[in-house]
């Protein structure tokens, strides 16, 4: 019995006990206390290993703060933020203006920051000259055209800051609302800027190479990179004394570089001076009258998926290295407190004293290496303090405001709430990127509403099918700007005409009394181009251009979304142009994605299950919902290989003939904004700037539920704003701006056959404007 309880109590403790040490489990005991600082030079490795080497020997002066460095080399500071975004290292020191960058785009957080002397946990950013040099610049408009040496694109100092300022005061203009490097680019001379071409500030690879021209990297992955001699603040001053005009430093820069025999012999502080915000100057001494903005002095960053404790970790164990290795200490030798341990067999050699703080020439010529040399301590921040807004404080402003677009916002009309719920995730994704303008999402009732909208100001753009084109451009001004580009290379579609493999009898010449599927009213590939087809080749009777009435009377049920909408049709409903429509209660025959049948798909589905014979659609859409592609049940036992294409001569052709078995081309859809007395070439060029970017970050083929795609409707919905075909989109060349010359003249004349009044009350306007004005001026004469 009492054996038994003993057993027991040993099981219960013994299960506990394993309990307790999974929990640990989760936290990785091997990184408790592993510190692993990424570096981005082969200098800078080298500092840290010599560190990391010191910190081993030194182990038991650390006490409990102990924790076993690690030096990871990356290939620059953003691929630093990478790594520790994976936490595959897990500090490293930044700018400020990278904090910005590390924080609102890899969740890092500062966790210290670097003490300068005096206790100053700020710096001045400063613009040096060489002395008596730039006579012509009198107010900072006369720096256009100057060749300029930065710390690096984004840096705070060596960027952030004077872009801003000239922006404000230099006439420096915003070139493109989503990279204001360009901004740079078309302000200055040639200059170096390193990483100006690098993905990040070049998302859409068009910068031209003009901020890097002044630098000298000599191998091709080093120029203009965190590797080119003119990186950082020291190599700033390096390209003012050896090519630029004008340096954006810190105020300690041209005293450190001048101050010591090894980097410039004959160079001495004298020979620069500051110029001030006002256009005069001073000696670099008096930055304190003469700076352009006070910054934050670089920060210790680390992940914000580091738990707290993690971080207090990492802080005590810096703080212990600066008390360890600030200052240079005097030679020591290893005399007390040194245990018998592996790592000391001649205990009693003097060692040399490693200095946290220094960096040229030891080793090499590159300064600032792991922490700047001017630094003397590191201040912790407490949790509370760990964001990267709170240690950037009024600097944000100065950060946000590089990024100041002239157009505010750009709203998009789309006609159903699931396009509303994508809009907004769009939204969400854009803003995550900060591209601007901003997007905002607006639900109009219909694709008339939304034209409606865009012409009255209330929305700005649109995604439009070509018979919508037609109508914005005819009865609203609008214009189209950019187009969807699908595997055709252009930005265009087949219209074609497809019917079951197994029902042998439906065929193009003579479709009366069949059950039609349409993408909806008065839409390119589902109504005008085979509607014009059918009765200009005389197969149907026109009824004086009415393609309703003529579709009415001679299919027997149809699903033409829209066809009962006193909008799109102003003519005399008839209901069987809906029977086979499958929306319930007010999503019935609706042209928008409420109504099942309605867009490619749905037309689609509309032939697969609804009792449709022929389907009209565009030359993609049975190869996307086929063989397994949708997973919604009625499209799971749908093969390619069970529907064919219908031609004009009435043979039959596989799917993936479409070139030769068509109806016609119709143009892709497209993005619609105002024209005519609406039109702003400064609005329209900042929309087409965001919708290129928009793609660039969210254009990707392969999507999920759970990330933003643009070309990704999430199921059971399908073409949602863009269709899913779409592989990208183009910018319609400015002559083609019209949706006469995009829709080109075929597209005109079918939409004519089908639809002869869209056109005729403006022609009869028009024709009676032309009598009374003919009148008038015989009158005056
Ligand atoms: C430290 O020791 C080295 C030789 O080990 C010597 O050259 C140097 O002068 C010493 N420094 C001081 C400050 O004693
Ligand atoms: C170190 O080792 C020596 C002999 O190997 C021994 O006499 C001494 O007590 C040891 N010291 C410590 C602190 O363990
Ligand atoms: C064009 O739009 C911008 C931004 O919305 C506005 O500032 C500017 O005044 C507009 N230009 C004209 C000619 O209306």
């Amino acid at each position: 019995m009492r054996f038994k309880f003993v057993f027991l109590t040993f099981l219960v403790l013994y299960l506990f006990s394993g309990l307790i040490r999974n929990c640990e489990g989760q936290h990785n005991v091997e990184d408790s206390n592993r510190i692993v600082w990424c570096t981005i030079n082969p200098e800078e490795q080298r500092k840290c290993l010599n560190f990391a080497q010191a910190v081993e020997r030194d182990w038991n002066l650390f006490g409990s703060a102990a924790m076993r460095l690690e030096c990871k080399q990356g290939f620059n500071k953003e691929d630093c933020m990478t790594y520790l975004d994976e936490e595959k290292a897990h500090v490293t020191s930044l700018d400020a203006g990278e904090v910005f960058v590390a924080g609102r785009y890899h969740s890092l957080i500062p966790i210290m920051h670097e003490v300068y002397s005096g206790n100053q946990k700020t710096y001045y950013a400063v613009a040096v000259i060489k002395k008596g040099t730039l006579a012509d610049v009198r107010t900072l408009q006369d720096l256009r055209g100057k060749k300029a040496c930065f710390a690096g694109v984004g840096t705070l100092a060596g960027w952030v800051i004077p872009i801003y300022m000239l922006m404000q005061r230099g006439g420096m203009d915003v070139i493109d609302c989503n990279n204001h490097v360009k901004s740079a680019i078309k302000y200055f001379g040639p200059s170096c800027a390193v990483n100006s071409l690098i993905d990040k500030y070049n998302p859409i690879g068009d910068n031209s190479d003009k901020l890097c021209k002044l630098c000298i990297g000599k191998i091709p992955g080093d120029w203009c990179s965190s590797a080119d001699p003119y990186f950082g603040f020291e190599g700033a001053f390096r390209c003012l004394v050896e090519a630029g005009e004008i340096a954006f430093l810190k105020h300690t820069t041209v005293e450190e570089m001048t101050s010591n025999q090894f980097d410039f012999s004959g160079v001495s502080k004298s020979d620069f001076e500051l110029l001030c915000q006002d256009g005069s100057r001073r000696p670099v001494d008096e930055y304190q009258s003469c700076y352009w903005d006070v910054v934050p002095t670089h920060a210790v960053v680390t992940t914000s998926a580091k738990s707290p404790e993690l971080r207090r970790n990492y802080q005590r164990f810096l703080k212990k290295a600066v008390d360890m290795y600030a200052t240079p200490t005097v030679n020591q030798t290893r005399t007390q407190n040194f245990p018998n341990d592996s790592f000391n067999i001649q205990p009693l050699v003097p060692y040399e004293s490693y200095n946290l703080f220094e960096s040229a020439p030891r080793y090499g010529l590159h300064h600032n290496l792991l922490l700047q040399d001017v630094a003397v301590a590191l201040s912790p921040l407490s949790e509370s303090q760990q964001t990267y807004t709170g240690y950037l404080g009024n600097s944000l402003n100065t950060i946000l405001g590089v990024r100041h677009c002239p157009v505010n916002k750009m709203t998009l009309c789309v006609t159903s709430d699931p396009e509303l719920e994508k809009c907004i995730k769009m939204r969400t994704a854009l803003k995550a990127q900060l591209l601007k303008p901003e997007m905002v999402c607006h639900k109009g009732h219909s694709q008339i509403n939304c034209m409606q909208a865009i012409s009255n100001g209330i929305a700005d753009v649109a995604v439009f099918d070509a018979g919508d084109v037609y109508t914005a451009g005819l009865k609203y001004d609008l214009i189209p700007f950019i187009s969807e580009v699908y595997n055709l290379g252009e930005p265009e579609y087949y219209a074609v005409a497809v019917a079951k493999e197994e029902d042998p009898d439906t065929e193009l010449t003579y479709l009366k009394g069949k059950y039609t599927c349409h993408t909806g009213i008065n839409t390119g590939a589902g109504w005008i181009v085979p509607l014009a087809f059918l009765i200009s080749n005389g197969w149907i009777r026109s009824y004086g251009c009415n393609s309703i009435r003529a579709a009415a009377e001679y299919f027997t049920k149809s699903c033409v979304p829209g066809a009962l909408s006193s909008e799109y049709n102003t003519g005399v409903p008839y209901d069987n142009m809906c029977d086979l429509c499958h929306g319930t209660s007010y999503r019935y025959c609706r042209r928008d994605a409420s109504e099942d049948y309605f867009g490619y798909t749905g037309a689609f589905r509309c032939l697969v299950e609804g009792g449709g014979q022929v389907a009209f659609l565009k030359h993609t859409t049975v190869m996307e919902n086929t063989d397994g592609k949708r997973k919604e049940w009625w499209a799971r036992n749908a093969l390619t290989e069970d529907y064919e294409l219908l031609c004009p001569d009435g043979t039959r052709a596989l799917m993936q003939e479409y070139e030769k078995c068509n109806l016609g081309k119709v143009k892709a859809n497209a993005v619609v904004a105002r024209g005519g007395n609406g039109y702003n070439e400064t609005e329209l060029n900042a929309f087409i700037n965001l919708f290129i970017y928009a793609q660039q970050f969210y254009g990707r083929r392969d999507q999920d539920d759970f990330s933003f795609g643009m070309f990704y409707s999430p199921p059971p919905f399908s073409d949602l704003i863009f269709q899913d075909a779409a592989q990208q989109l183009q910018v319609i060349d400015s002559s083609y701006r019209s949706y006469g010359r995009y829709l080109g003249k075929d597209f005109l004349r079918a939409r004519r056959v089908v639809d002869c009044h869209a056109g005729a009350t403006i022609v009869k306007l028009s024709v009676v404007w032309i009598c009374i004005s003919t009148g008038l001026s015989i009158l005056m004469i």
